[in-house]
């Protein structure tokens, strides 16, 4: 017996025989069965090694299987530039400058899931090609607040905005055999205090607005990994929180994958264990101020870990659960062979990043400057001799600054650059306002004499130019719209109010443009004629705005968000202290499920600008919306269909909205929800008809007793409309 053994084994090394492959290196077999097999092979250290760090961007693989480790970077707007292993410096290498795409609100306005498909397809590429596992996008917190830094990474207030082109973005990326990580799960909805802010809502708050997009994303989108946010929810850290990752993401959603902490964002090991957290990222993780003091066994799910589990402190059936699923990501990504190569900075990739901006621009008001005149919008070039161009957002690189999603772009086309390149020398310059340096830490304190003088130079030129672009808006500077702080105030920063003033006494042609990701106030919108809102618009920025402002492309975005015509107009800044910013400690969020234009409709508190808003160069006439019953049952369903008309001289594309509102119920609910919306192009003169169908979960509430979704029979209504308060329409129904 032994004699043969020898043979067969001489014979298997020298080739005669199929050597047999482990069942985890083996391609044809089922994830499932490699993750079994793996994990059979593996010692007890090998399993906790796969649940911590071992860099600042990686954590590890199993070298003696020939397991790879995991390569994670930001962000959700384009593949960060490479980061030193153990700190937050950049490796300054010379080939990871790549696109940036345009900002996630910039996506979430274009209200167009074909255009979410294509910005996961091209940064799924990107990644991809930098040999990244995961990619630390996209964010979906919902918009709460106008002061929130950090909303320019998301897709906009409404739930399921957010779920609905939150989907095609995770699905494209990880064809690449790329993860997502969906971010940050959940209720971080400010900056200030985020690491520690304990979060309290009402059930209903989580389950109808906070949660759908994790939820659509983890179900529909089959997200790979999710981010815990830094932030408590009813006095568990997120990270290792049992309600949020045991009980709702594990249990209820079946999510399968891996949930990594945000970057320090662990804060016990027993809770870690315990509690549903997969991979401890970050830094600083163990209290300690110098990250030169520690290494990544320090790291709560490390020795602390290691130890528990080996004096049965914790049950190795967490170890197992943990591994299992973090091998699962390695096979979906590193280990998977079928990946394709990718590729960056391509002319795909940029012409990807300019429809999206093209797409997502919100033309917020186009009015007339004087009688008999046509709107300022389109820029016809032969109208004007001098067009003056004016603000530091006009030339600024946007893509820098903001935190974790700054980029090092290939190319980065500034909105002068394309309005250059649209209308040639008819364009002048003038700074007008300073902003100081990208700075992800302290503000830069502009002197008054140097606003001043800017200021007047650019006064001066206007009184010779025939219109005036003032390009303006927020940035990406400490305390603007960036990451670790919260605006201060609701107003334009850098004294741009007293420029739009100033602009506009002197001359009355003057299109105002917001480089944002946030509302903002705006005392002077009556003297304003034409407001665009622009976005973060990434490397095709320049085109992009030129193609709008131009009439090259007319523009179709509609506001992701609302624009309160003051901060204490939003549900957030309608209580005290402990609603929004909170106590430090501690945040109530009364406004409930009120969120947003939920506020706005059920306080009779209408938006400056509405959620869903947005104009159009043309104009779209509504016909009267019919039902297909009077009545839905609640297995049943119902149809809406409205004809829609393209009634002006240019082809144009207009996003047909659809709330539902539940007239009578034993709870509050707000006037009206979105509950689908539709996305048409219609030549001039052309009519096309929409159809929405009416689902029995579309009149659902979380009830809170039952611990449930549920309805209540009823009169319903279903509001069709081209914004959230321009309805165009509205039929009555009755749940049976
Ligand atoms: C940051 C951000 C998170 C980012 C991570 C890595 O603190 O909160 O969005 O992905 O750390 O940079």
């Amino acid at each position: 017996m032994k004699r043969l053994f020898i043979a067969l084994c001489c014979a298997c090394s020298a080739g005669f025989l199929p050597a047999q492959t482990p069942v985890y290196l083996d391609d044809s077999q089922p994830i499932e069965a490699r993750v079994k097999d793996a994990l059979s092979r593996m010692t007890l250290e090998e399993k906790v090694k796969l649940c911590h760090a071992q860099s600042k961007f990686s954590s590890a693989g199993v070298p003696r299987l020939g397991i790879p480790e995991v390569w994670m970077s930001d962000g959700p707007h384009g593949v960060r530039a490479e980061i030193n292993w153990n700190d937050w410096g950049y490796s300054n290498w010379t080939n990871d400058s790549i696109t940036a795409f345009p900002a996630l609100t910039c996506l979430a306005a274009t209200w167009n899931p074909e255009m979410s498909a294509k910005y996961g397809k091209a940064l799924g590429e990107e990644a991809r090609y930098r040999e990244k596992d995961v990619i630390l996008g996209p964010g979906v917190n919902i918009y709460r607040t106008p002061l929130n830094g950090r909303n320019f990474e998301y897709m906009g207030e409404d739930p399921y905005l957010a779920a609905t082109l939150c989907v095609p973005y995770i699905q494209e990326v990880q064809k690449n055999g790329v993860a997502v990580s969906v971010k940050h799960y959940a209720l971080n909805n400010q900056e200030l205090w985020r690491g520690h802010i304990d979060v309290e809502c009402s059930d209903r708050a989580l389950y109808e607005i906070y949660l759908p997009a994790f939820k659509a994303a983890v179900q529909q989108g089959g997200a790979w990994t999710i981010m815990g946010a830094y932030n408590k929810f009813r006095g568990q850290h997120a990270c290792h929180n049992e309600l949020l990752l045991q009980k709702i993401l594990k249990q209820d959603w079946k999510f399968d994958g891996v949930v990594v902490t945000d970057w320090g964002g662990a804060h016990d090991t027993y809770e870690a264990a315990v509690n549903g957290l997969d991979i401890e990222m970050g830094s600083y993780t163990n209290g300690l101020t110098s990250e030169s003091a520690f290494t990544y066994e320090d790291y709560y799910l490390a020795q602390s870990y290691y130890n528990m589990l080996r004096s049965g402190k914790v049950p190795m059936s967490t170890i197992d659960d943990k591994a299992a699923r973090i091998l699962r990501l390695i096979f979906r990504t590193a280990m998977n062979r079928n990946k394709p190569y990718g590729s960056i900075v391509t002319e795909e990739h940029y012409a990807a990043a300019r429809e999206i901006g093209n797409e997502g621009i919100v033309l917020l008001k186009n009015a007339l400057v004087q009688k008999k005149q046509s709107p300022l919008l389109p820029i016809v070039a032969d109208k004007y001799r001098r067009i003056l161009v004016v603000g530091d957002n006009a030339t600024r690189f946007l893509n820098q600054g903001g935190g974790s999603s700054e980029l090092k772009v290939k190319d980065m086309v500034s909105p002068l650059e394309g309005l250059r390149a649209v209308y040639g020398d008819k364009i002048q310059y003038a700074k007008g306002y300073a902003a100081g340096r990208p700075m992800y830490g302290n503000v830069e304190q502009i002197p008054q004499a140097v606003t001043d003088s800017l200021r007047a130079e650019a006064v001066a030129m206007a009184q010779e130019a025939d219109l005036v672009i003032l390009v303006g808006g927020l940035n990406k500077n400490h305390l603007q719209d960036c990451e670790a702080g919260d605006r201060e105030d609701y107003g334009l920063p850098f004294g741009q109010d007293e420029l739009i003033e100033a602009l506009q006494a002197v001359n009355k042609n003057l299109v105002l443009v917001l480089l944002s990701g946030n509302a903002v106030e705006m005392p002077w919108v009556s003297k304003v004629p034409a407001i665009v809102q622009g976005w973060y618009l990434g490397s095709m920025g320049g085109h992009s705005l030129a193609d709008v402002l131009s009439g090259k492309v007319n523009p179709s975005g509609k506001l992701p968000f609302s624009f309160p015509a003051k901060l204490t107009d939003n549900g957030a800044h309608s209580f005290d202290a402990l609603a929004y910013p909170g106590d430090s400690i501690k945040e109530v969020y009364k406004e409930d499920i009120l969120v947003g234009y939920r506020w706005h409709d059920t306080k009779k508190v209408p938006a400056l600008f509405s959620f869903g808003h947005g104009l159009s160069y043309t104009t779209f006439s509504y016909g009267k919306p019919t039902a297909s019953s009077k009545t839905i049952s609640a297995d049943g369903s119902l149809t809406i269909t409205v004809p829609v008309k393209n009634t002006g001289t240019t082809f144009g594309k207009e996003v047909v909205q659809l709330y539902v509102g539940d007239d009578k119920c034993s709870v509050l609910r707000p006037t009206k929800e979105l509950k689908h919306f539709q996305k048409i192009a219609l030549q001039p003169g052309e009519e096309q008809t929409v159809t929405f169908t009416i689902a029995p979960d579309d009149l659902k509430f979380y009830n809170e007793t039952l611990g449930d979704w549920t309805s209540e029979p009823g009169k319903f209504k279903a509001y069709v409309g081209a914004s959230s308060s321009d309805i165009r329409g509205v039929v009555a129904f009755e749940l049976k």
